[in-house]
């Protein structure tokens, strides 16, 4: 039997796609599974919260509707609860084997919205992500921005495109303009502060605008020749 797993195998890339609801971060990051797989990658493509089943079953809760009145320290500890799962279950195992993960969402989203939106402060979540997740950390984050308006309303015309009772996912988009404010701030502190992680990208372009920008980075990173068109 030929391992897939020799002990020389290169560790994988890590990257994670960062930005307010609806700025496009699952249609890009379909895009460059897409685009990777077309030149022998091997990719694993995940999500927060969620990504695994017990990680699947606190999305569920963290984003449905009809979960009120959740402390928002309680949900705090459940973004790091599903994340903690994530890393031991997929994304450890996945960078061991030398794949590429392409993780929509991880711990930049949690100090945007629990850390900024609901308050709790960056140092809170880096503490957690410490403790919890082993510190870490992203080889590159796309941060996808764009503004206020722009993002909600794709988020609500993407919404109301999908109309599904089963499919609830929208605690957050309810949260009020001050909020996203808030969030978006602190997305914008975190790229200040890891330029060397974080790649900005603009959002508000038409979807492949957007997608070359991506790719350039993920090339860089990832070492592959740049395709001329
Ligand atoms: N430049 C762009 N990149 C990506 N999507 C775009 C772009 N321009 C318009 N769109 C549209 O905006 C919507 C983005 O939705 P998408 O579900 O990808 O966002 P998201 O960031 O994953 O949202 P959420 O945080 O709620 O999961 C899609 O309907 C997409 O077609
Ligand atoms: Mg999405």
């Amino acid at each position: 039997m030929i391992s897939t797993m020799s002990p020389h195998t290169q560790r994988g890339k890590f990257i994670t796609f960062e930005g307010l609801d609806g700025c496009g971060k699952s249609t890009q990051l379909e895009k460059v599974a897409a685009a990777l797989r077309a030149e022998n990658v091997l990719v694993v493509v995940t999500r927060e919260p969620g990504g695994t089943p017990t990680g699947e079953k606190i999305r569920q809760l963290l984003l449905d509707t009809g979960t009120s009145a959740l402390a928002p320290l309680s949900e705090l500890a459940l973004m790091f609860a599903s994340r903690a799962q994530h890393i031991k279950e997929v994304i450890q195992p996945a960078l061991a084997a030398g794949q590429v993960v392409l993780c929509d969402r991880f711990t930049d989203s949690t100090e945007a919205y629990q850390g900024g939106g609901r308050k709790l402060g960056s140092e809170a979540v880096l503490e957690l992500h410490r403790i919890l997740c082993g510190d870490l950390q992203p080889d590159l984050t796309i941060l996808m921005d764009s503004d206020l308006a722009a993002s909600v309303a794709r988020a609500r015309r993407r919404n109301q495109a999908r109309v599904s009772a089963e499919n609830d996912e929208n605690r957050f988009e309810q949260e009020s303009r001050a909020f996203f404010g808030r969030v978006r701030n602190v997305y914008l502190a975190i790229a200040a502060r890891e330029p060397q992680r974080v790649a900005m990208v603009d959002a508000r372009g038409t979807p492949e605008e957007t997608h070359q920008q991506i790719m350039n980075a993920v090339r860089r990173k990832l070492k592959l020749v740049t395709k001329t068109a």
